[in-house]
C-alpha cells in the first residue's frame, strides 16, 4: 500500500487546475442504461472510484471506453443487459446504488447488492426504496441483494422524502424519466451534481424542471437519445485546495473554480480571515492578513456547508487563532480524522457529532493513517503547514477522489512524494 511523504515547507504559490466532479460522473454514468444510443462524458475525472462504476457497468453488459486517458468515457448499453450487479462490485462503492434506478427504468426489474458497511456511517438505503416504491417499484430485500421489479413498468408518482438524499435523488429523477405519466419529487437534494446529471439527461431528451430547487418534476417519456456532456467542476476537490494557502500562506489560483459551486464554504473562509477573489480563470485564495481565526461550522445539505469538506476545514482550524467548533449533521461518525491530527499536536475534542478545535500555533510532522477519502486529504493539508515529515499511510482512500496531488501541489511549492510500498 502506497505512502504519501510531506515536508512541511511554507507559503504555497502558484495554479491547480481542478477537474471534473467525481460525484457528479458517478451519476451521469449509470444513467446510460436510460438509452440504447451512445452516452459519451468529457472532463471526466481519473479516479479509481470512476474505474469502479466501469467495472459495474461493464458486467451490466455496457460498452465502456475510456478515452484521452480516461478524460473522455463513451458508453453504449445497446446491447442485452444483465439485471444483476454483484456484490463483490458494488461492496467497493456506495455509490454502486444508482445503478438501481436507471435498471428498473431500462428492463423493468433489477437485483442490486446492498453496498454493505461505509467507514463514516451506516448508510442505509431506505430513502432510496421509498422513492422508487413510490413509482410503482416491488423492492424486497434477500441475502444481502435488493431485487426490485417494476410490473407493467413505472409510473408517474408523487413523492416527498423524509431526508434531501442525493443518491435517492438521483436514483428517482433517473427511473421517472421513463416512467409512465408524470412525478414530482419533493424534499428533493438540490446539489449542483443533480442539477449537472439533469442537464445531462434533457440533452438525452428528458423532461425535467426545478432541479437545484427542492421541488423536481419529470415528465415521463418513452425513450431517450445519446448524447455528449462535459462533467460539472469538482466543488469537493475545489473546496479541498482553497484550502492549501489557507493552511500555509501564500496565493493560489484554481483553474475552473467558480463562486456558485461553493458558496457557503468561501462565506465561511472569508469569516476566518481567508479571500475569496473569482477571476476570469477561477478563484484566487490567499490569506487576508497573518493567522486565521477560529470560526464554527455545522454540515448541511447544499447550499449549506458540505460535509466533504467538513475533515479538510477541520486541518485549517487546527492552527486558527481561537477555539472552533465544528458540528457534522449529515454522517454519525465523520470524524475518524481527529485522532490523527491530534498525532500531529492538534487540540480536538471529540462528542458525538460536535468536535470542538482549540487552535495551536503549529503543527509537527508525524506518521498518520489515512481511514476514508476525506480524512485523506484533510491530513494532507495539515502536514503541508506542520513542522518536520509526515507521513500518510493507506493513501488509496486518497486515489478514490483525487487525481494526480503530489503533482497538483509540488506545482505550488509543496514538498510531498509518493512512497511505493
Ligand atoms: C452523496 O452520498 C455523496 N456521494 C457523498 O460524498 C456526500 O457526502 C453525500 O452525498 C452528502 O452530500 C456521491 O455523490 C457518490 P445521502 P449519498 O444519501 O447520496 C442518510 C464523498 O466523500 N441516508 O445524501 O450516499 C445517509 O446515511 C462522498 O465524495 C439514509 O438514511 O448521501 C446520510 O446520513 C461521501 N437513507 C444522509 O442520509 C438513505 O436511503 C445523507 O446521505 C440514504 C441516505
Amino acid at each position: 500500500m502506497d505512502s504519501i511523504l510531506v515536508k512541511g515547507n511554507g507559503a504555497l504559490n502558484g495554479q491547480i487546475p481542478i477537474a471534473g466532479a467525481k460525484n457528479a460522473c458517478l451519476t451521469l454514468m449509470p444513467a446510460t442504461l436510460l438509452s440504447e444510443e451512445p452516452l459519451t462524458l468529457t472532463n471526466a475525472p481519473r479516479l479509481s472510484d470512476i474505474r469502479t462504476m466501469t467495472q459495474l457497468l461493464q458486467s451490466l453488459g455496457v460498452e465502456v471506453s475510456p478515452l484521452q486517458a480516461g478524460k473522455v468515457i463513451t458508453m453504449s448499453s445497446h446491447a442485452e443487459i444483465n439485471p444483476l450487479a454483484d456484490y463483490e462490485i458494488v461492496r467497493k462503492m456506495r455509490a454502486s446504488n444508482l445503478v438501481l434506478g436507471p435498471l428498473l427504468a431500462r428492463l423493468g426489474h433489477a437485483v442490486v447488492s446492498l453496498p454493505g458497511g461505509c467507514a463514516i456511517g451506516a448508510r442505509p438505503m431506505d430513502i432510496h426504496i421509498d422513492a422508487l416504491t413510490a413509482l410503482g417499484a416491488e423492492i424486497d430485500l434477500r441475502d444481502g441483494y435488493l431485487h426490485a421489479v417494476a410490473r407493467g413498468g413505472l409510473k408517474g408518482a408523487v413523492h416527498e422524502m423524509r431526508l434531501a438524499s442525493v443518491g435517492a435523488t438521483e436514483n428517482f429523477v433517473m427511473a421517472a424519466t421513463l416512467a409512465k405519466g408524470n412525478s414530482v419529487l419533493k424534499n428533493a437534494a438540490r446539489e449542483p451534481e443533480i442539477v449537472d446529471l439533469v442537464a445531462c439527461l434533457r440533452k438525452m431528451g428528458a423532461q425535467i424542471e426545478g432541479e437545484g430547487t427542492s421541488t423536481i418534476t419529470i415528465q415521463g417519456v418513452d425513450r431517450l437519445h445519446g448524447a455528449t456532456h462535459p462533467v460539472v467542476t469538482d466543488r469537493i476537490e475545489l473546496g479541498t485546495y482553497m484550502l492549501a494557502p489557507a493552511i500555509c500562506g501564500g496565493e493560489v489560483e484554481l483553474l475552473g473554480g467558480r463562486l456558485h459551486l461553493v458558496g457557503a464554504f468561501a462565506e465561511k473562509l472569508d469569516e476566518a480571515g481567508v479571500a475569496v477573489v473569482e477571476t476570469e480563470r477561477g478563484l484566487k485564495v490567499s490569506r487576508k492578513n497573518g493567522r486565521v481565526q477560529a470560526v464554527n461550522v455545522t454540515t448541511e445539505p447544499f447550499p449549506g456547508f458540505p460535509t466533504d469538506l467538513q475533515a479538510q476545514m477541520m486541518a485549517l482550524l487546527c492552527t486558527a487563532n481561537g477555539v472552533s467548533v465544528l458540528e457534522e449533521k449529515i454522517f454519525e461518525n465523520r470524524f475518524m480524522h481527529a485522532p490523527e491530527l491530534i498525532r500531529m499536536g492538534a487540540r480536538i475534542d471529540v462528542h458525538g457529532g460536535t468536535a470542538t478545535v482549540t487552535g495551536v500555533e503549529k503543527l509537527k510532522g508525524a506518521r498518520v493513517m489515512a481511514t476514508d477519502l476525506r480524512a485523506s486529504v484533510s491530513l494532507i493539508l495539515a502536514a503541508l503547514a506542520a513542522e518536520g515529515e509526515t507521513v500518510v499511510s493507506r493513501v488509496y482512500h486518497l486515489d478514490r477522489g483525487y487525481e494526480r496531488v503530489e503533482e497538483k501541489l509540488s506545482a505550488c511549492g509543496a514538498l510531498i512524494e509518493r512512497i511505493s510500498a
